[in-house]
């Protein structure tokens, strides 16, 4: 007997919640700085080319194994009788869990810089002393495991609604919500007296500042921006119905995902280019760098106040893609939906407990290449993690399973030149990209 699967409410309803998984602290937090890092424009080019071709094609093979299976991503390859692939699917329930460590802690200091940003606790201070206070933040051992905990019950809270009920219903008011507040913040920074200069960084670009590692960071990144290599969208795909368009719905996730990444940087560079402050901050940008510049802007208490909101929001619509593909697998091992979310938020918060004390108590303890339990969960995922699932994957459509892949995609007609390419680039281009990731990113291969 097999029991129906539950579905999205509508084709909207699963582009929210997939652009919800993409669009998160990869696109506020990271991509800025690593766009400040990287060349600016530059870098966004480079970007962009990546994200239309290789990430969209992997996009697309994930929606197809999901929504042609209608299973969650372990069993999906099982039921093409492709037993050992299903690899893949374990391979992304364990980094489900290795990107829950890190993230939901991250999460957990915009959740505290809300509160902070509401109660003035920065008020006067410079970028300095706004560093001191962020570095004693999220060195000391409790408060920020309380805040991670808040963060991984809100994950679970949703989760436990199930995928239209939870998933949808939080996306769907979420996510409008996301875009308001960005806008809000674009149209705030770019009017600043001194924005120009910002924008020009961001706009025009310097190719001088272009290498071969900037071209690897950008694929890891686009990689985890589009949430892709896991079976997260896998997992969202097989909750659609046969008549969703999928090519379509695809490419309105990435262009989703892509617009956030560009309208963050538009919100945030501008600014710290009006307060003379800098752009290659690091990780430190949002955290130091933003509460300082909000200091000075006039209105930066609401301001700040709406960006941490923000933040925390994009994060929460991300963890919960991070969560559901553990529930719809255990789900089929006999345990109920409250059972596995449950179980599931628990074990991954216990597992991101090491990743907050990095930073101060366990401060010591080197996991990979000296780097503690955040850093080493974060390289795991960004070098390896994401870079196997995703070639497996782009292998596992373009060699193993083509004819029933464009049959999904194109119906019973002649598939077109776009298929044909999508194919082609499964096929060959991203798998040679993805191997000088990996190459690169073991340091096999030095650029
Ligand atoms: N895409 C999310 C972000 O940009 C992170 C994420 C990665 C979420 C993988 C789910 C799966 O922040």
């Amino acid at each position: 007997m097999s029991i129906k699967r539950e579905h999205w409410g509508s084709r909207l309803g699963f582009i929210m919640a997939a652009a919800g998984s993409a669009i998160g602290l990869g696109n506020i937090w990271k991509f800025p700085y690593m766009a400040g890092e990287n060349g600016g424009a530059a870098f966004i080019i480079i970007y962009l080319g990546i994200v239309f071709t290789i990430g969209l094609s992997l996009m697309l093979a994930e929606i197809t194994i999901g929504r042609h299976t209608q299973s969650d991503a372990i069993n999906a390859f099982k039921k093409f009788n492709k037993p050992a692939w299903s690899f893949i699917g374990i391979l992304g329930i364990v980094t489900a869990f290795v990107i829950f460590s890190f993230y939901s802690v991250v999460a957990g200091w915009t959740i505290a810089y809300v509160v902070k940003s509401a109660t003035g606790a920065f008020s006067g201070m410079d970028a300095a002393a706004i560093g001191d206070t962020f570095g004693g933040f999220v060195s000391s051992t409790v408060q920020p495991i309380v805040y991670h905990g808040i963060f991984a019950a809100l994950t679970v809270l949703v989760v436990l609604g199930g995928v239209s009920g939870g998933i949808e219903r939080a996306s769907k008011i979420l996510m409008p919500v996301l875009f308001l507040i960005l806008i809000a913040l674009v149209v705030r920074g770019v009017t600043l007296p001194g924005a120009e200069k910002g924008l020009e960084f961001f706009l025009s670009p310097d190719f001088s500042k272009i290498t071969a590692s900037t071209v690897m960071a950008a694929l890891g990144q686009a990689f985890f921006s589009l949430s892709l290599g896991m079976g997260v969208i896998l997992t969202y795909g097989s909750y659609l119905g046969k008549e969703a368009n999928i090519g379509r719905s695809a490419w309105q996730i990435a262009l989703l995902d892509t617009m956030v990444a560009i309208l963050a940087g538009l919100a945030i560079l501008p600014a710290v280019f009006a307060f003379n402050m800098d752009p290659a901050a690091g990780p430190g940008l949002t955290f130091v760098t933003l509460p300082a510049v909000f200091e000075a802007m006039p209105g930066g208490y609401f301001f700040s106040i709406i960006f941490f909101v923000l933040l925390t929001i994009a994060a929460l619509t991300s963890s919960i893609s991070l969560l559901e593909p553990i529930v719809s697998f255990f789900s089929t091992k006999g345990f109920t939906r409250t059972q596995a979310t449950i179980g599931a938020g628990v074990l991954a918060f216990l597992i991101g407990i090491p990743s907050s004390l990095s930073l101060g108590a366990w401060s010591d303890i080197h996991i990979i290449k000296g780097q503690g339990f955040l850093d080493s969960a974060s390289w795991l995922t960004d070098k390896i993690l994401l870079p196997v699932g995703g070639l497996l994957i782009c292998l596992f459509v373009g060699w193993v399973i083509t004819p029933i892949a464009i049959r999904e995609v194109s119906g019973e007609g002649e598939p077109s030149a776009l298929v044909k390419a999508w194919i082609f680039i499964l096929r060959f281009i991203a798998p040679i990209a993805i191997v000088m990731i990996l190459l690169t990113g073991l340091e096999i291969v030095t650029l």
